[in-house]
């Protein structure tokens, strides 16, 4: 076991952890519903996400959502902060320690789909890795040698796609497509994903979505449209943008994801 994760028993208890959440740039306001919730910090937790990013939360919640035992990451490592895409392996080796059998990820992201504009949400059908990067380069063992189809789960996708069209709330599937960044894309790198069929462009999530699938996570993400794509609109892209937008997600995000955990 994990140092973490017997950090984690110590503090928490023992009860298994059904379901973990990960949240995005701007986010960490969904961790507010989690009830009977207990907080510990990243910097107790080895190997859980170091320096941070601004707009990210930097503890690790434990609590009750939608009537189930929950952990939520306030924020994310990201393959930018230092080029290490396998950073998230060691948080979500401790979360299956932990019991977590299924791992929903939310983020930030420009839309590719003017129909589908900033505020709303865009449920990941499947991703594109054009970062080119891969969190399981150095893995010695044949579990590298993960099948991606269907990484992000069909039935829960169905399933959220009922949730969101009972409560009215506006839910497209898309093509979610990783660039390293930090810096935001160009136009021309822009009109390049639209050609590839990606609906959405962010900076994570998607060496997560590998990593989780070699531990036998069961996956669901969800992007919050922070800003249309660099050249598709005219406002401009900026990490203060993004972090301002994504409240309008997050509420959207605060109906859907306990109702989705409540039917797990
Ligand atoms: N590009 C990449 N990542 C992002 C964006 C974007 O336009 N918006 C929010 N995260």
């Amino acid at each position: 076991m994990t140092k973490a994760a017997r950090t984690i028993r110590k503090i928490a208890g023992d009860t298994p952890i059904q379901a973990a959440l990960i949240l995005g740039s701007g986010l960490s306001a969904l961790g507010d519903e989690l009830r009977d919730r207990i907080a510990i910090p990243y910097s107790e937790l080895k190997g859980f996400p170091g320096g941070g990013v601004s707009g990210h939360g930097r503890d690790f919640l434990i609590g009750t959502l939608g009537g189930k035992r929950v952990a939520v990451l306030t924020g994310r490592e990201h393959y930018y902060e230092h080029g290490n895409a396998a950073a998230m392996r060691p948080a979500l080796e401790t979360l299956v320690e932990l019991g977590v059998q299924t791992l929903l990820l939310t983020n930030s992201a420009g839309s590719l789909d003017p129909e589908n504009g900033p505020g709303n949400l865009m449920l990941i059908a499947d991703h594109i890795n054009y970062a080119g990067m891969n969190p399981l380069i150095g893995e010695p063992t044949d579990r590298r040698f993960v099948n991606m189809v269907d990484a992000y789960d069909p039935k829960l996708r169905r399933k959220s796609l009922e949730i969101a069209h009972a409560f009215g709330i506006a839910l497209k599937e898309g093509v979610y497509l990783w660039y390293s960044g930090p810096s935001f894309e160009t136009v021309a790198e822009i009109r390049m994903a639209i050609r590839l069929g990606a609906n959405a462009v962010g900076m994570s999530t998607a060496p997560e979505v590998i990593l989780a699938r070699m531990l036998g996570l069961r996956v669901w993400a969800c992007s919050s449209i922070t800003n249309m794509g660099a050249g598709l609109s005219d406002e401009r892209i900026s990490h203060e943008h993004t972090k301002t937008m994504a409240v309008r997600g997050a509420e959207k995000l605060k109906r859907l994801i306990p109702a989705l955990v409540e039917a797990l």
